[in-house]
């Protein structure tokens, strides 16, 4: 399909530098399996896995009949005080595979959702059991929590709060993000040094008060800031000092959860239980927008009092338990199961770890980071110019070399198909080299 030049003017894409983009515009108009096909019918290797979504691979033919189906049987149905059964299996297949006791989830249609839902649920939880007075929320520097005024407000990447900054919600302070490249450069998997930086969360707690706190939320690998894998100990100390104070702990799982870091969730990989666990992305393979909140047993349980005709949560959205989408999360998770895709990511690590970080000894480079098939690589960025050169580098890769790869600032990230093969990410960094050597 040729577009038009007012078709493509139309569109202000998000987190898109847009004048640049119109002036050689990337559009894809296909995709299957691993790769991308352009309008002007390039094929195009994924190297980041849609946008961390696609884990097992774009227009997986389960997945397609699944929606197909489920389109023609419902396409739609309402989801308040009434629901559809798609909805219901799905829920409880997601509680199945969940840690402990997350034995609930409430949907919503992205990561963003997903976060908001979350810190509601968590505000209300702690009035339910007359704590009322808990009302404040901790994020961490450097982290993502989506984009809507609750997840920036935890947030701490500074340029998508900047704008907004006199209206970001009240009542949040922010832990210290754990990177350092003076004690972790190049560490392989979890730098060894930091797991103090939780200790921020005492400081903060004797500061206000850790009786007046609600909730503590963190990326259990902080991925859009450019990949920050957790310290050593790091998440072990922030659940103690969240267990002293009686404060919920949230794990924003929307990269991390459905096999990212090898196990369903990253809870269950670092062995810490948080109380919240947001996720979107891998529940549906990118296929239908589609987010959960789970939450543990004593969370759902705190809601469920009163008179039983009211609604106990004054919070929902139209499109919660979607039918199509839920079909595809149905598909997505049986895909999981039966092709052994956490158990396939896992075993990838050691060689994903290897490749990536044998670019550290490039020139460019200063600092190399990874955590499961999640991987950085940060560039020194130019003088009075910082971006350009991971941009660059982008760009080489998706007009030269027929790679997807994607840039946050000056660092390069990547998200191997959870089902790649050893050969396809030893590609992906071949590629990348001869990019970067022709970088200035
Ligand atoms: C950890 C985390 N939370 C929330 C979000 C927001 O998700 P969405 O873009 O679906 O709103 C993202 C997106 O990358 C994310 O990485």
């Amino acid at each position: 399909m040729t577009l038009k030049a007012d078709q493509i003017e139309a569109y202000w894409l998000p987190f898109t530098a847009n004048r640049d983009f119109k002036k050689k515009p990337r559009v894809i108009s296909g995709a299957n399996g691993h790769y991308y096909t352009t309008s002007d019918g390039r094929r195009l290797y994924d190297a980041f896995s849609g946008l961390w979504t696609s884990g097992v691979g774009h227009c997986h033919p389960k997945i397609v009949a699944a929606v197909q189906n489920q389109v023609a049987e419902m396409d739609y149905c309402m989801g308040f005080q009434a629901t559809n059964d798609k909805a219901c299996q799905l829920a409880g297949e997601l509680c199945e595979i969940a840690p402990g006791d997350f034995d609930h989830c409430f949907f919503t249609n992205s990561g963003s959702e997903s976060v908001d839902t979350a810190l509601k649920i968590a505000l209300g939880y702690h009035r339910a059991i007359g704590d009322g007075h808990r009302t404040r929320l901790i994020g961490r520097e450097r982290g993502y929590h989506g984009v809507n005024f609750g997840g920036i407000s935890v947030g701490g990447m500074a340029p998508n709060r900047k704008v907004f900054s006199a209206n970001l919600i009240p009542g949040v302070d922010h832990l210290p993000h754990t990177h350092n490249l003076e004690h972790n450069a190049f560490s392989k998997g979890q730098p060894g040094w930091g797991a103090h930086l939780a200790d921020e969360l005492e400081r903060i707690a004797a500061l206000h008060d850790g009786g007046n706190i609600a909730a503590v939320i963190v990326e259990p690998v902080a991925g859009s800031t450019g990949i920050l894998p957790p310290p050593v100990g790091y998440l072990e100390r922030l659940r103690e000092i969240c267990d002293r104070h009686g404060i919920l702990l949230i794990f924003d799982e929307v990269i991390t959860a459905f096999g990212r870091v090898g196990a369903a969730f990253g809870a269950e990989r670092f062995g810490v239980m948080p109380d919240i666990i947001t996720t979107a992305k891998g529940l549906t393979n990118g296929v239908i927008p589609m987010g959960a909140v789970l939450v543990r047993d004593k969370i759902y349980n705190a809601y469920m009092h009163g008179p039983e005709h009211m609604i106990e949560l004054f919070h929902g959205y139209t499109y919660s338990g979607h039918p199509v989408a839920a079909a595809a999360g149905i598909a997505a998770l049986q895909i999981y199961k039966d092709e052994g895709t956490f158990e396939q990511a896992r075993a990838l690590e050691s060689h994903f770890a290897e490749v990536l970080h044998s670019l550290a000894d490039h020139p460019l480079v200063i600092d190399v980071r990874n955590f499961g098939l999640m991987g950085g690589v940060e560039l020194a960025s130019r003088a009075n110019a910082p971006g350009a050169r991971g941009m660059e580098t982008y760009k080489t890769c998706f007009w030269d070399e027929n790679l997807v790869i994607r840039n946050g600032m000056d660092i390069l990230q990547f998200a191997p198909f959870l089902n790649s093969t050893p050969d396809d990410i030893t590609k992906t960094f071949e590629t990348i080299r001869r990019v970067l050597d022709g970088i200035a």
